[in-house]
């Protein structure tokens, strides 16, 4: 209850619990007063007014109280502020990078995922990017959330105090599929950990890396969504937009493979360009995977 604490998820809960109980106070204070006044100056009591001059005492009263428990309050936000913008020193640096409409996250030997694996009771710094528009990470069970925003580089830190399986959303409306930016965070075991990061990334083949990664934007079905469906568009000849300007691409691997890599060179005509560069999210062995599976929908 008097804990302070020194991660900013205890400061959090700390403010919490004083702001609930400061609130508690009054609401009883209230509903009591209200409740005395009304039976004490009823009516049928035929009580007379009398003139108040005022009452010192009463007024410096609630004068300072008020003015201690607004000090307490920002003495609490502050303290929470310098926390969390105080990364504790050797904290595990975790690249983020959001985009429409998904999250990568990259670690310090390189690995990268698409969920958050941490280890217990070592605190990690998330630096924060985004592709394209304004993302918010946000980790409810942490009591935290960051804005990634366009050419500025935002950071926030926690330290996961015990293991299990918490939510990470994006809470900033950023377009259709929104929605499809709740991931998972696993917290687990120092070994466990260590396990994960130095196992190299196994390759998805094509369906997994299309459930994973396409399927928000692009239907295997003919139906249009975002994107122009995959089902039957190998082979065929599109009219695309290059620099603004119209021509036409035989969608064979070559265009598929650019497309992925560089989805702005030549865009589908009638679809905007809504697509992050996969460059990096999706390893060569994977995009290939891929190209065979849209081949493959006929
Ligand atoms: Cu990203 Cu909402």
């Amino acid at each position: 209850m008097f804990e302070f604490g020194d991660t900013f998820k205890e400061q959090a809960n700390f403010a919490l619990f004083w702001v609930l109980a400061i609130d508690g106070l009054f609401l009883a204070l209230i509903a009591f007063c209200l409740i005395f006044f009304t039976y004490r100056y009823h009516k049928s009591r035929n009580l007379k007014p009398k003139n108040i001059e005022g009452h010192v005492g009463l007024e410096v009263l609630w004068t300072v109280v008020p003015t201690i428990i607004v000090m307490w309050f920002f003495y609490i936000g502050w303290e929470g502020y310098k926390t969390d913008r105080a990364v504790p020193d050797g904290a595990m640096v975790v690249e983020v990078t959001a985009y429409k409409w998904g999250w990568n996250f990259k670690y310090p030997n390189g690995k990268s995922s698409d969920n958050i694996y941490l280890p217990v009771n070592k605190p990690v710094k998330f630096i924060l990017h985004t592709k394209d528009v304004v993302h918010s990470f946000y980790l409810p069970e942490f009591r935290t959330k960051r804005d990634a925003m366009p050419g500025y580089e935002n950071f926030v830190w926690i330290k996961p105090e015990k293991t299990g399986e918490f939510n990470l959303y994006c809470t900033e409306y950023c377009g259709l599929n929104h929605w499809n930016m709740n991931r998972k965070v696993f917290v687990v075991s120092d070994n466990e950990f260590n396990a994960w990061l130095n196992t190299a990334p196994e390759h998805l083949d094509g369906p997994a890396v299309y459930a994973k990664h396409c399927a928000v934007c692009h239907s295997n079905d003919g139906s249009a969504k975002v994107g122009p469906s995959f089902k039957g568009v190998f082979g065929k000849n599109e009219t695309v937009l290059i620099n603004d300007v119209e021509s036409n691409v035989e969608v064979n691997k070559d265009y598929i493979y650019e497309s992925i890599r560089k989805p702005g060179a030549a865009v589908v005509k009638g679809f905007g360009n809504a697509m992050p560069s996969f460059e990096g999210t999706l390893s060569d062995k994977e995009i290939e995977n891929v190209a065979d599976y849209i081949e493959s929908l006929k």
